[in-house]
């Protein structure tokens, strides 16, 4: 299958061997789908962190019907072949969801389990970090992070306690069981959990029946990859304000979702990494709690979630929509070095009489061009915004620049201008063939 952008060899040269494809609002961006489109010209498509959590939505057209995919851990190059698919070091893996996935795609005649790869150092979440998710949710009452309930929390919490139990422990089992037997031992007595710890240990032995030829050191293998002249893409998952370091903390997950992520996440060196796509939707959504300046809670906001079926791929829970903040935007660029944006969604934009840009901040009266680590300070920051006149014509069957509205080119010139970084692609509808490169 052929790339669906123009001048696809050049604009592969220009990114270089290795890139990565970053969020750069709070998740949900549209990463999925020029993931897609982009590993038709990579050669390993790799997962850096993260793990279930993630909801990335491919849809094709074929054969005249329209068809929709939703990858969670399986990386979103998996519908092409003779590419490989990595799940890395830094992802965290629940072995019943990626089974339901691979065996999901197997229904609908993908095979995956001849391009998989799974890091030998990647941690495994099992059923007990799903049930410590939600209690401890449960527990934080108003305070709630709004987490996914898929573990990711508590699975991160034990690799950092240096109590985790990895991919290699499986390929020895006796120890893996002595080790899955003293962390539920420990879990039941602080939690008040129950867990049928052997009826466990058996699913464990026949799974890795399964996966044993996937499991393998991916740091070496990505490595000589690149050695030979492989290309590589890194998927990155959730977005840049989610990032336990640089994000909304508490209200993040609990990877680092930033480039710098994706190199420990996968063992790639910094150097390299040669760009960093960031993704962009043309408004901003974010699902769960935490602060959210140019949020809209009016007709506006509505207007936006039902235009652009703002509903979580991974939840279903309605997303929070607003107008696009650059300063977000911009931060992300600074954090993980982006050299290119893919503004998604434009199509969602058509309708809207005037289209506003939040620009700036003023925090106590004072203007601040950048993300106040106190959260109070946050919530608190009145957003300077711009005004730009909106269109009403149809643009998802547009494919050059050129033919776009007036009005949605000097959105997107504008975007840039304040952004200082090229837009070089503009999502115009949800389908593959829905890009502009430019
Ligand atoms: P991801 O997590 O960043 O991969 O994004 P999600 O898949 O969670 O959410 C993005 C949603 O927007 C999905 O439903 C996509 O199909 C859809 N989408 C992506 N790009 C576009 C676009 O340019 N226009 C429209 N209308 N939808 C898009
Ligand atoms: P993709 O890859 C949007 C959010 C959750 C919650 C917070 C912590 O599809 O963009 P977690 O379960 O990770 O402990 O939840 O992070 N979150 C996402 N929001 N897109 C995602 O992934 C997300 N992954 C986590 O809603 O607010
Ligand atoms: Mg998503």
């Amino acid at each position: 299958m052929k790339i669906s952008i123009k001048n696809a060899e050049e604009l592969t040269s220009k990114l270089g061997q290795v890139i990565y494809i970053a969020g750069t609002q709070w998740g949900d961006e549209g990463k999925g789908k020029l993931v897609d489109i982009m590993s038709m010209e990579y050669d390993i498509v790799a997962r850096a962190a993260g793990g279930a959590n993630a909801g990335h939505t491919i849809c094709i057209n074929k054969d005249g019907k329209s068809e929709k995919f939703v990858f969670h851990l399986l990386p979103s190059g998996v519908l092409h072949e003779g590419k490989m698919c990595i799940i890395g070091n830094g992802c965290v893996v629940h072995i019943q969801t990626l089974l339901d996935e691979i065996h999901g795609l197997k229904e609908r005649g993908i095979d995956v389990m001849s391009k998989l790869l799974i890091s030998d150092r990647a941690h495994i979440i099992f059923d007990y970090h799903k049930k410590i998710d939600e209690i401890q949710e449960e527990r934080k009452g108003d305070k709630k992070v709004g987490t996914t309930k898929r573990g990711i929390g508590p699975a991160y919490t034990d690799k950092i306690g240096r109590r985790g139990i990895r991919m290699a422990d499986l390929l020895d089992f006796e120890g893996f069981a002595e080790k899955f037997r003293a962390n539920c031992e420990s879990k039941m007595k602080a939690f008040g959990i129950k867990i049928d710890i052997e009826e466990q240990i058996n699913f464990y032995k026949d799974a890795i029946e399964l996966i044993e030829p996937l499991i393998v050191n991916t740091i070496e293998y990505l490595d000589n990859a690149h050695k030979e002249g492989k290309t590589i893409l890194a998927e990155g998952a959730q977005g840049s304000h989610l990032d336990i370091d640089s994000g909304t903390y508490p209200y993040v997950t609990s990877s680092n979702t930033t480039s710098g992520g994706a190199c420990t996440g996968l063992g790639i060196a910094p150097g390299k990494m040669k760009s960093v796509v960031g993704i962009a939707k043309a408004y901003t959504t974010r699902v769960g709690a935490g602060p959210f300046p140019t949020e809209l809670g009016d007709a506006e906001g509505n207007m936006l979630r039902e235009q652009g079926s703002e509903y979580g791929a991974t939840t279903g829970r309605p997303r929070r929509c607003g107008w696009f903040d650059a300063i977000v935007v911009k931060n992300a660029i600074t954090v993980s070095g982006i050299n290119s944006i893919n503004v998604t969604k434009l199509d969602v934009l058509t309708g809207f009489q005037s289209i506003k840009i939040g620009v700036g901040y003023k925090l106590n009266g004072e203007s601040i061009e950048f993300i106040p680590a106190s959260l109070k300070d946050f919530e608190s920051v009145e957003v300077d915004y711009i005004d730009m006149p909106g269109w009403t014509e149809d643009i998802s069957a547009i494919k050059d620049f050129d033919k776009l509205p007036e009005n949605a080119k000097k959105y997107i010139l504008k975007l840039e201008e304040i952004l200082e970084v090229p837009i070089n692609f503009i999502g115009v509808g949800v389908h593959r063939s829905e890009l502009i490169y430019r």
